[in-house]
């Protein structure tokens, strides 16, 4: 019945009865060469392999890594996207833009220039990384000790605020003013993060005070991006950035909208089924993706990074732009050099418990779950799609309730500190 007993490899394991106790009190988890500590080998589904996507296990106040979490077993890993590079390219996108249509951007004439920033959930370490690196480029950044502030500043039309500070930029022998004039988290009143409803009815509140002063609209997602853009930005003639390269964004800039970031969705909606795949074939990791498959997947190092000692795959970004938006009208298609259907005698279906943590994210719903989809399919996985309400881990915990059914688990937690809501059932 159960396919996978006793992983071989031993070294990794210590870890599992410290994760099987879990919560933030366990001491260091980074385990010991050996230290005459007693080897709990982890079986039946703590022993499954298991993998994080999106919302890397870490702590939403330090953004330090839940190293417990992300070696739960061997077989354990984190796929995600470079999240600072990603947010230097935004804030580099936004940057350029400004300097290169610098004619007529400042809409009142006074000098300035002035952006809102809608922040996406400011215990996720990819949004925090996105506020820093547009405040870095655009030189509003305050920096306290040695890190980027990344507070919302709330309203800050008069320059006052502390989280941020005034930047200034010369175009052409002229020197403009750069000033955050607001930005807030965009959490909906039931706890949801990234809520793109809550964008788009704050871009109304602040235009109706201080419209003449938004100059530019930043987000940290094209789902609260387009919101606004839809609400107000478009009609106004304002350009508006976001990230994701979420199809109808991508569109949009036929019309205005600014720019966005693609994480390469389509390479880590691959990497997340593809380290399942690799775990239940008992084969090296690296197939597939840095090692050609039988099948002749292969990733090459322009698209991604495998960081050991996080045990995390990062996608690389790219900034998506009047320039090469034709590339990316297409969110939901396959990375070609990695979309070979396997056979299914050398790797027989398995079954999946797969997670989103807000059915209605735009990024995950329109872009990775439709990859997702796609891949199971070439990766011969029988994946099982849970959707879940954004704000309680009980809501998906909850339709975990048989892991005994499932080979593998993919798993996109509400928030970045929950692994042990997971791990738990895993390990019971
Ligand atoms: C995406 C956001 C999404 C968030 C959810 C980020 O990587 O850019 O659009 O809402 O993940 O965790
Ligand atoms: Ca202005």
């Amino acid at each position: 019945m159960k396919k996978r007993f006793l992983p071989i490899a031993l070294a990794a394991l210590l870890v599992l009865g410290l994760a099987a106790c879990s919560n933030t009190e366990t001491p260091a988890t980074d385990a010991p060469e050996t230290g005459g500590t007693e080897v709990v080998e982890p079986t039946g589904n703590a022993a499954k392999p298991l993998v994080w996507f999106n919302r890397q296990p870490s702590n939403s106040s330090t953004g330090e890594l839940d190293m417990a979490a992300l070696s739960f077993n061997e077989d354990t890993y984190y796929v995600g996207f470079d999240a600072n590079q990603g947010a230097e390219l935004q804030g580099q996108m936004v940057k350029e833009y400004i300097e290169g249509h610098i004619d007529g951007l400042d809409r009142n004439g006074d000098g300035i220039i002035g952006y809102v920033l809608a922040i996406g959930d400011i215990g996720h370490n990819d949004s925090v990384a996105r506020t820093r690196g547009v405040r870095s480029a655009l030189g509003t950044a305050v920096e306290v000790d040695g890190e980027v502030v990344s507070d919302p500043v709330g309203i800050n039309t008069d320059g006052s605020a502390t989280a941020v500070q005034d930047g200034s930029i010369t175009v052409d022998g002229t020197e403009y003013i750069i000033r955050e004039l607001a930005s807030q988290e965009m959490k909906n009143s039931s706890g949801a993060t990234w809520d793109a409803a809550t964008a788009g009815n704050n871009i109304g509140t602040w235009t109706a005070s201080f419209g003449d002063q938004i100059d530019v609209v930043v987000s940290n997602n094209d789902g609260m991006g387009m919101s606004m853009f839809n609400a107000w930005s478009k009609d106004a003639g304002v350009p508006t950035f976001g990230y994701d390269a979420n199809s109808d964004a991508v569109a949009a800039i036929a019309e205005g909208y600014g720019g966005t970031i693609s994480q390469h969705a389509d390479v880590q909606a691959y990497l997340t089924l593809r380290v399942l795949r690799n775990a239940l074939d008992g084969v090296d990791i690296d197939t597939g993706i840095g090692t050609a498959d039988d099948a002749g997947n292969v990733l090459t190092d322009d698209v991604y990074v495998y960081v050991p000692e996080e045990r995390s795959y990062y996608a690389l970004n790219v900034a998506v732009t009047a320039e090469n938006y034709e590339d990316f009208l297409d969110s939901t298609v396959t990375y070609a050099p990695v979309s070979n259907q396997l056979s299914e005698d050398t790797h027989p279906v398995k079954n999946v418990w797969l997670n989103i943590y807000n059915a209605s994210d735009n990024f995950l719903s329109a872009t990775y779950q439709p990859l997702l989809q796609k891949y199971d399919d070439l990766l011969n996985l029988n994946v099982e799609y849970i959707g879940g309400d954004g704000q309680t881990e009980s809501n998906i915990t909850n339709r975990l309730g048989n892991p005994d059914q499932y080979d593998a688990f993919a798993i996109n937690m509400v928030k970045t500190d929950n692994a042990a809501s997971y791990t738990a059932i895993l390990a019971q």
